[in-house]
């Protein structure tokens, strides 16, 4: 115990009593060796560098110290390896020195499959005698100059040491991070192709966002300002760029709301149909129920750009000129615009649905930011993203319902024999609801509740077949 109760020790705790702790060493002065080496030294820990140049080297963090590769690893247990690969060769001759130490590699590759193993397994190839623990790959030189509050607060690790993987769990919880303990150093390819990925999962919903958006604006376009152009004459390509896109931006939202539900639907019917949880989905299914959560922002977001297009109306020169020509024929002719309470009836319900979808869709995309869902239990999460989910995707629909209204009795609305956009992308939503329907029908909704608790009906099967032998 310090004999002043105000004085604090700015040491790692384990080290508190301790007046020179060992230090730390790092190999390679480069970027990483650098930015490691002052959040080190900031953490409280003492380093020692070990450098091919000791003397030349660039700055160091104040109050490090440098020496060669060999002596800085005979001062410390821990050694951090801040080389590129393709410079491991000077690491065997290093192998006495480094013997029972823990050896950290902090390495990544350019590319993913440069190299027939993991270079953390290379390493401990290399130096057969020490501990190598894979850790601190995922994370940026910049991040670690900064600290943790910048960017990810993650940092991966794995090992064939339980020992060595706890010493360096703890320094990563020092220096403020998360400490995530992937297993055997056999997953250490992995971490390497961690830094590599960009957005996998996005991949999927951002392609299918893309090809809907492309095929619903050229479908429009041709229907609309080229069939207007080519059978009255008409220039109308004014439409490109508002009207158009309000009516592609909906559309594709929630064509890709349906396709987040759409997957459970299929799931479920398929459980019902092997009469077990047990089997696998076939793989297409899993990787479109992965992508459940891209998907719906992706739609959500396309969600947004059509509410703020529809903001906009009242501003458009096109409505405010076509509304101001309308009056002014009104009045010429001396006429009046009945008042229809079904019309009244039809826009305000679809506009107030499309309202409701809208603040729901919201709630969907809060509570999929983590820092939301992980204050929720898992049945909350599940009852908004499941039940409102529905909900939503119900509000959205009949929004678009009741836009359509009777619109599909007007010979105009099928110029060249197309279908409107509205009544394509109700396809399938309808589908969605209708097969949701179906499964909550109580005696399908039942045997779907018994298969997800464990029930199996090849278990059944067998247990009667087994009772008629007996
Ligand atoms: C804006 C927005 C944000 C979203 N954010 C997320 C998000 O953060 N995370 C996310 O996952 N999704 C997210 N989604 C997608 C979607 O809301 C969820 O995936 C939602 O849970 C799907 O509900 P569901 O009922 O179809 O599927 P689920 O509840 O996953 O059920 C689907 C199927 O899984 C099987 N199943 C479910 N429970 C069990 C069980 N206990 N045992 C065995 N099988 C079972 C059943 O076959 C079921 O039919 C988001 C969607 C939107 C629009
Ligand atoms: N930079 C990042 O953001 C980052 C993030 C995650 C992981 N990493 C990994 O960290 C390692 C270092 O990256 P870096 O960005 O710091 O690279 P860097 O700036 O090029 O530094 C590498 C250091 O390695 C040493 N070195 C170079 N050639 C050598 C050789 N032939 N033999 C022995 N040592 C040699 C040098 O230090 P001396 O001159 O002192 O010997 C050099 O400064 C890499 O494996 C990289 O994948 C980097
Ligand atoms: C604040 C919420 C919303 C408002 C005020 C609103 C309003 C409107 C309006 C005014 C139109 C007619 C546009 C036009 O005449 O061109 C429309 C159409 C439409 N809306 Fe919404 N909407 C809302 C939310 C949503 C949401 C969340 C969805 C679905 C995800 C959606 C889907 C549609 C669709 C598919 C159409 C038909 C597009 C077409 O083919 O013309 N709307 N909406």
């Amino acid at each position: 115990m310090s004999k002043n109760p105000e004085s604090v020790s700015l040491c790692p705790l384990n080290s508190a009593a301790d007046p020179e702790p060992e230090p730390l060493c790092i190999f390679g002065t480069g970027d990483m060796g650098r930015s490691l080496g002052q959040r080190l030294l900031q953490s409280g820990y003492r380093v020692v560098f070990g450098s091919r140049t000791p003397h030349s080297c660039g700055p160091l963090p104040p109050g490090t110290q440098v020496m060669s590769h060999s002596a800085a690893a005979q001062s410390a247990t821990l050694v951090f390896n801040c080389v590129h690969r393709e410079h491991y060769g000077f690491l065997e001759t290093l192998a006495p020195q480094l013997k029972g130490k823990v050896l950290v590699d902090v390495s990544n590759n350019p590319k993913r499959n440069l190299y027939p193993e993991a270079n953390a397994e290379h390493l401990q190839r290399l130096v057969p005698g020490a501990h190598v623990v894979k850790a601190f790959n995922t994370l940026s030189a910049w991040t670690l100059q900064n600290g943790p509050a910048d960017a990810n607060r993650q940092v991966y690790l794995c090992g064939n040491s339980a020992e060595a993987k706890q010493a360096v769990a703890e320094i990563a919880t020092k220096l403020g991070f998360t400490v995530l303990d992937r297993g055997s150093l056999s997953a250490a390819g992995e971490l390497e192709d961690f830094p590599l990925q960009l957005f996998p999962e996005w991949r999927l919903p951002l392609r299918v966002a893309v090809g809907l958006t492309a095929f619903f604006y050229l479908y429009l376009l041709t229907r609309i300002v080229i069939y207007a152009y080519v059978q009255k004459g008409d220039d109308i390509s004014f439409r490109l760029m508002v009207s158009l896109a309000n009516k592609v931006f909906p559309i594709v939202s929630l064509i890709m709301l349906a396709l987040c539900y759409l997957p459970g639907v299929i799931a479920a019917f398929l459980q019902l149909y092997r009469g077990t949880k047990y089997r696998r989905f076939p793989d297409w299914l899993d990787r479109w129920m992965l992508c459940r959560k891209q998907l719906g922002l992706l739609a959500l977001a396309f969600a947004f750009l059509h509410v703020f297009y529809t903001l906009i109306i009242p501003q458009r020169y096109y409505v405010r000129n076509k509304l101001t020509a309308n009056a002014i024929s009104l009045i010429r002719e001396n006429k009046t615009s009945p008042f229809e309470s079904t019309m009244a009836w039809r826009n305000d319900s679809y506009l107030a649905l499309g309202i409701l979808g809208f603040g729901l869709f919201v709630l969907l995309g809060i509570t999929s930011l983590p820092s939301v869902s992980n204050a929720l239990s898992w049945r909350e999460f599940n009852f908004v993203q499941s039940k409102l989910g529905y909900l939503t995707l119900f509000f959205c629909t009949f929004h678009t319902y009741l836009y359509g209204w009777n619109k599909f009795l007007r010979p105009s609305s099928y110029p060249w024999y197309t279908l409107p956009g509205y009544m394509l992308c109700l396809i399938v939503p309808t589908v969605v609801l209708v097969l949701k329907l179906l499964l909550l029908v109580p005696c399908v909704d039942r045997s779907l509740t018994r298969i997800r608790r464990g029930w199996d009906r090849t278990d059944k099967a067998e247990d009667s077949e087994k009772s008629l032998l007996t």
